[in-house]
């Protein structure tokens, strides 16, 4: 039996479940729990697999624990950011414990931008927020009214490849203090020429993901994510990544590319010893993305894109 949330809908859930079709028996990391309807789905299609499931906000952890209550014990639910899990010391890291699958569905959930209070949503009117984890120190109010205008210009090119980034990165420290989130959006959309704002997308939708990126380190969080990887991993294990942004899928496609390929400098008549062997074989060719008919239904999957990754630990010694 599926319980229905609306704290969000899950993307690309048939292709995940094809990919889950062939992760070996045990348990499995899912580092973006939201709202669990990947994770219900899961343990409901493999009854053979158990899953750790982390996420940063406590929301997150107290939907999905109603959701996933019949579950028991197959399932630990951690309130924590993926980084600081994988890095901490605790038995389940540190390769101490090693998983049959890593999965990552990036980003925020709908619960972000439907609870107006979070300060995640430009269409609302509410205090500059977009913490994911509530008892964090960063908020978009600091990157707003106290990062320097050259700092916002790089926030905005990086995390959002915005438009006019100077433009608007001038225009906010202007107009300082900015409190709101619709006092925001009102700034970046006076900023920007009339005749560039074009189709259906409004200007500030790419400057809050930009700041949202920021507040929440997502970049330094998957990096950390991808390196640990390999390590936490067990023999046939598989790293599924889904990601919304241009920047976030060109590392993931990086790290893949690197963990697939040979990077080998040995001389190519003697057996490796540099170790830099590839140590994993492609699961999908290129990134998955949703059909039209998912993307009508949930707009949101429009710009997902899923990778995957299968860890084959090469013999010592071996090409
Ligand atoms: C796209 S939603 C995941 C949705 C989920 N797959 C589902 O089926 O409902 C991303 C979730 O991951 C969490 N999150 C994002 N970055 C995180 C991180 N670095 N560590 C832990 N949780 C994170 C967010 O708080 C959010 O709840």
């Amino acid at each position: 039996m599926t319980l229905q949330s609306n704290y969000h809908r899950p993307v690309l859930l048939e292709e995940v479940l094809q990919i889950f079709n062939d992760v070996p028996a045990g348990k499995y990391l899912d580092v973006t729990l939201g709202g669990g309807g990947h994770v219900e789905a899961v343990l409901d299609l493999r009854e053979d697999l158990g899953v750790v499931a982390l996420d940063r906000d406590q929301d997150a952890i107290d939907a999905s624990s109603r959701r996933l209550k019949r579950f028991r014990e197959r399932v630990t639910l951690l309130k924590s950011d993926m980084k600081t899990f994988l890095q901490g010391d605790s038995t389940q890291s540190n390769g101490a414990y090693q998983f049959s699958a890593i999965f990552a569905d990036l980003g925020v959930s709908s619960h972000h931008f439907d609870e107006t209070s979070r300060g995640f949503s430009f269409s609302g009117h509410a205090v500059l927020d977009m913490r994911m984890d509530q008892e964090s120190e960063l908020s978009a109010f600091d990157v707003v009214n106290q990062y320097s205008q050259t700092d916002l210009v790089e926030v905005l090119k990086q995390g959002g490849d915005v438009r006019y980034a100077g433009r608007i990165a001038r225009e906010i420290v202007e107009h300082r203090p900015i409190i709101y989130t619709d006092q925001l959006a009102q700034i970046v959309s006076a900023a920007i020429p009339q005749q560039a704002v074009k189709g259906r997308l409004h200007p500030a939708t790419t400057v809050f993901q930009a700041i949202r990126i920021e507040v929440n380190g997502e970049f330094d969080q998957l990096r950390t994510l991808l390196a640990s990887s390999r390590k936490q991993l067990i023999e046939s294990g598989v790293l599924m990544v889904i990601s919304y942004h241009s920047g976030e899928d060109r590392l993931v496609k990086e790290f893949m590319r690197a963990a697939t390929t040979d990077h080998c400098s040995c001389p190519p008549k003697l057996p490796c010893v540099c170790g830099k062997t590839k140590w994993a074989s492609p699961v999908t060719k290129g990134p998955l993305v949703a059909s039209t008919d998912e993307v009508e239904a949930n707009p949101r999957a429009r710009s997902a894109k899923l990778r995957a990754i299968r860890k084959v630990e090469l013999q010592k010694g071996s090409r």
